[in-house]
């Protein structure tokens, strides 16, 4: 099968910073479907990454193609439209005096006619439990809310690829839930690739993969249990350590034998009641 993101050797430097690579010899291969986390420190090239993959930044070496279209001048503007982007603040995202105008806004400028973009708008509000809200003013709803009407804006363009960029991270648990329950609906729904950039643990979880990135390396990728089971090392790599990890660090510190392998909470509670209180 043809991957739907492929990246083959990207280097990047901000032209402000001739210096130091942003990116430095980047590949890496998505499927389509796939939900892919990219996790590491602050400044190891994330966004550079996510702008890298959407055209809006270009590579100095390497090349980018999208579902089969090399990013060239040519594609560039059919490959914007491929790759949909949510960012961290909600508040910075609105154009539109109400919710609907707002989703409204992208594709009026697509020049999509009148009579489908109300659909379109509509659809995309009900995918996200917005619709209720379509006469709102943004600025009066919730931070969860406001990231769901931000990635109806974004579904109303009909991505094949969607990229959050921290966008759950400016939220309370309750939002975060909100904002990752929606995307994994409208996954389900419509095939969407997600490509998750996040600190956060439990939507790193979420993922089939994840990609660690070090000062502007790809330094590691696997699926969440083999990420994950890097222990402490984990917090080096830009994740907070999930809670049986913290609760096995524990243990160990007590003089309790911990297994090595990774445990999910529920893998937890069955050792934790099999090898533990059964003593
Ligand atoms: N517009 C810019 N001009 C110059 N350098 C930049 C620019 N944007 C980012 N950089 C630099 O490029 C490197 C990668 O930054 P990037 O924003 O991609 O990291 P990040 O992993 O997304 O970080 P964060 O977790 O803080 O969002 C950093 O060293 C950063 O300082
Ligand atoms: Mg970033």
């Amino acid at each position: 099968m043809q991957p739907i993101v492929k990246l083959e050797n990207i280097d990047f430097k901000y032209p402000n910073d001739e210096e130091k690579y942003a990116l430095k010899d980047v590949s890496l291969e998505i499927q389509r479907g796939e939900w892919i986390a990219i996790i590491g420190h602050n400044g190891s090239g994330k966004s550079t990454l996510a702008k890298t993959i959407n055209g809006l930044l270009l590579p100095e070496n390497g090349a980018v193609t999208i579902n089969d279209k090399p990013l060239n001048a040519e594609n560039i503007w059919d490959i914007r439209k491929m790759v949909g982007m949510v960012f961290q603040n909600p508040d910075n995202q609105f154009v539109g005096a109400t919710v609907e105008d707002d989703v409204a806004f992208a594709l009026e400028n697509q020049g999509v006619p009148r009579d489908e973009m109300l659909v379109r708008v509509k659809a995309a509000l009900t995918k996200v439990r917005m619709w209720d809200f379509a006469s709102r003013e943004p600025a009066r709803l919730s931070g969860g809310q406001k990231q769901r009407v931000a990635i109806a804006g974004v579904v109303a363009l009909r991505p094949d690829i969607i990229i959050l960029d921290e966008a759950t991270s400016m939220l309370d648990p309750e939002g975060r839930e909100e904002v990752i329950q929606t995307i994994k609906e409208i996954k389900e729904e419509s095939n969407l690739t997600v490509i998750s950039i996040t600190h956060d643990i439990d939507e790193a979880a979420n993922a089939n993969r994840i990609f660690v990135m070090k000062q502007g390396e790809l330094i590691k990728e696997g699926q969440p249990a083999e990420i994950f089971s890097a222990g402490p090392e984990l917090i080096s790599l830009g994740l907070d350590l999930p809670f049986p990890e913290k609760l096995k660090l524990a243990l160990k510190e007590k003089g309790i034998a911990v297994p090595d392998r990774y445990l999910t909470e529920e893998g937890m509670i069955d050792w934790l009641w099999t090898s533990v209180l059964n003593k």
